[in-house]
């Protein structure tokens, strides 16, 4: 699938090396685990990919219910009442549809019960699955399985076994720079003010290096941010009878908060509140000298890059901070 990385990459900031490394894992017959925090492009790659390659592809969400039946399929139980089991009673799970040829990508994977990876376990390494009443499903040269994990999940998660991981590539994608997360903020949200832009990334990023904070907000966090500020803003603007708001707090403050409290994972020793924490970054932020009003900024003297290592982090458990170990923790 390599031949389609240029219009991959047309659709996706940055993100080259692991783009190339995903399409030569793929087009080496390989399955493969996306490891990386919420946010990190790892549905965006496949949902491109499989678009662009025009390969069928089907998304489930790991969780403690996805059965082997739910991806495998089962036999609809009220025509089998009524008639018998026969083949076309047999409705097909996301697994068996993808086996036929297509992608099989099953998110938050480090949820799924260990029976139900067992099953994929045999998709992959057999090639084919027996279904009893069925009959066996021969995997198409297409199918591949593809698990996205973020390594510091720890709400109702399983172990992902040594089975798995030796029977799958394993490829990690963390937090993208500064400058590539405005790029995406202002292609997704299409904002033009530069200065909101640029606050919401730099809030987000201060987010996954707060001490208090155990998994920070995503890219997603700033481009909610932008949105709710400038809907705000237009808000304000026309019950004041087009008075733009005197003080910026005013939205940005309501927009950070609804963006992103919801979007952080406090540390279980804190006894703040994601409010309380929020606003003190907020207030950081704006104190930095490239966003004091008056001072025009400095234009990204280290060019923007992932700015995480000055003085070090105050956070080493954090995603942002071992984002180039392996990602296990
Ligand atoms: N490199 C990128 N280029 C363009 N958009 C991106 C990029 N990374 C993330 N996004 C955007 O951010 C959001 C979250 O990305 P997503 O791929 O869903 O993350 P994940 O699956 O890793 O949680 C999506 O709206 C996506 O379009
Ligand atoms: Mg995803």
């Amino acid at each position: 699938m390599l031949e389609y990385y240029e219009e991959i990459k047309s659709r996706i900031v940055a993100r080259d090396e692991e783009i190339k490394n995903i399409l030569a894992t793929l087009d080496a017959g390989k399955h493969l685990i996306l490891e990386g925090p919420p946010g990190t492009t790892k549905s965006t790659i496949l949902r491109t990919v499989t678009d662009v390659a025009n390969i069928p592809f089907y998304i489930v969400e790991g969780n403690v219910d996805l059965t082997p039946s739910k991806l495998v399929g089962h036999f609809n139980p009220s025509k089998v009442m009524a008639d018998d089991y026969r083949r076309e009673y047999f409705e097909k799970g996301p697994l068996t549809r993808a086996m036929e040829g297509g992608i099989l990508y099953i998110e938050e994977f480090n949820r799924v019960p260990a029976d139900t990876a067992n099953v994929l376990i045999t998709a992959v390494e057999e090639g084919e699955l027996a279904i009893p009443r069925y009959g066996v499903v021969k995997a198409a040269p297409e199918f591949r399985v593809v698990c996205a994990q973020n390594p510091f999940d720890d709400v109702g998660t399983m172990r992902v076994s040594r089975a798995i991981y030796d029977r799958f590539c394993r490829i990690s994608l963390g937090y993208q720079k500064e400058l590539e997360e405005r790029e995406i903020v202002r292609a997704k949200t299409g904002a033009t003010d530069e200065r909101l832009v640029r606050i919401a990334v730099r809030v987000a990023r201060e987010t996954r290096r707060h001490r208090e904070i155990k998994q920070g907000a995503s890219v997603r966090g700033a481009m909610d941010m932008v949105a709710i500020a400038e809907e705000l803003r237009r808000g304000l603007t026309r019950l004041s009878g087009g008075k733009p708001p005197d003080d910026e707090l005013e939205v940005l403050r309501p927009a950070m908060l609804s963006a992103m409290s919801g979007k952080i994972w406090l540390d279980e020793t804190t006894e703040r509140t994601p409010e309380a924490i929020l606003d003190e970054i907020l207030r950081m932020v704006l104190s930095q000298p490239e966003f004091q009003e008056d001072d025009p900024g400095p234009n990204d003297p280290d060019g923007g890059d992932d700015g995480a290592d000055e003085g070090g982090s105050r956070n080493p458990g954090s995603p942002e901070a071992t984002e180039s170990d392996e990602g296990r923790s």
